[in-house]
């Protein structure tokens, strides 16, 4: 049976991929952010996961406001890198795992979680960005990748409590799924920051690190926080964090915290990242 045995959360800001794309990572600015990757580096090329569920936010490259999907499971064989502008990044094609991402489509529709079905997406850095932070950069991503993007852009995004509970839905959907598989969980976005208006800027260093505690040893709890809490004290884009929810859902209640790291600053943000493993 596939089972998950571990969550990684971390912010995905389109910064860290710029840097990574144009060889800047040795960089004053850079060194540190990078240099607290290489120990989940490690740790990744060691757990060796078959399949990455990564829980991500569109920044309006395959949706728009002319469509808004609140969860969205992308089920296509591959995910090309999406043009923000720029072009596409340099990076590998992501390569889907059709076959698990329709039973876990099937399975969380079935208990009541209405997913939207995306047969062709392209993806941009809010799940480029993680996988160029935890592999470098490979010829091809060394796993497939299930894209599972969530509404944090236009309100109303999901509430923190719905994406726990979305998140233990994907867990009872990959537990039935009769293949071996190693299922990892990523959680992407946040931590506090703004991009616009007055507060642009906003970094909250205490607010993130309350986050970071109490999403590992108290989740219930943190999943009843409302939107307006995220928004007044990590800022406008700190919505995004809820998305690390579903992420912490999918894990056992308790969990090993394997790996901690917080960075201030990236491009105006704070940078946030954990290794949760089930107990084995
Ligand atoms: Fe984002």
């Amino acid at each position: 049976m596939a089972k998950i045995t571990a969550g990684v959360s971390t912010s995905h800001v389109p910064a860290i991929g710029a840097a990574v794309d144009n060889g800047r990572t040795g960089e004053p600015y850079w060194q540190p952010l990078f240099a607290g990757f290489e120990r989940s580096k490690q740790w990744i090329a060691e757990e060796k996961p078959d399949v990455i569920i990564l829980v991500y936010n569109d920044h309006a490259s395959a949706f728009s406001l002319e469509l808004i999907p609140t969860f969205a499971i992308g089920c296509a064989d591959e995910f090309a890198p999406a043009d923000e502008g720029w072009g596409p990044r340099p990076v590998p094609v992501v390569k889907g795992h059709p076959a698990l991402a329709w039973h876990i489509a099937e399975n969380l529709i079935l208990d009541e979680f209405d997913m939207t079905i995306v047969n062709k997406m392209d993806v941009d850095h809010g799940l480029t960005v993680p996988l160029s932070l935890m592999f470098g950069q490979p010829e091809a991503w060394p796993c497939k990748v299930i894209p599972l993007a969530v509404n944090v852009v236009q309100y109303p995004p999901p509430t923190g409590n719905r994406c726990f509970n979305l998140g233990k839905a994907i867990r009872r959907a990959v537990e039935s799924f009769p293949e071996d598989l190693k299922v990892v969980v990523f959680g992407t976005g946040g931590m506090s920051h703004q991009l616009q208006g007055p507060r642009a800027g906003l970094i909250n260093k205490e607010f993130d690190k309350a986050f970071l505690d109490t999403l590992v040893s108290d989740p219930a709890t943190q999943a009843k926080v409302p939107h307006v809490d995220y928004v007044r004290e990590a800022g406008s884009e700190g919505i995004e964090l809820v998305m690390w929810l579903v992420m912490r859902g999918a894990l056992d209640d308790k969990v090993n915290e394997v790996y901690r790291f917080y960075h201030v600053p990236a491009s105006n943000t704070a940078v946030g990242h954990l290794i949760l493993e089930n107990p084995r």
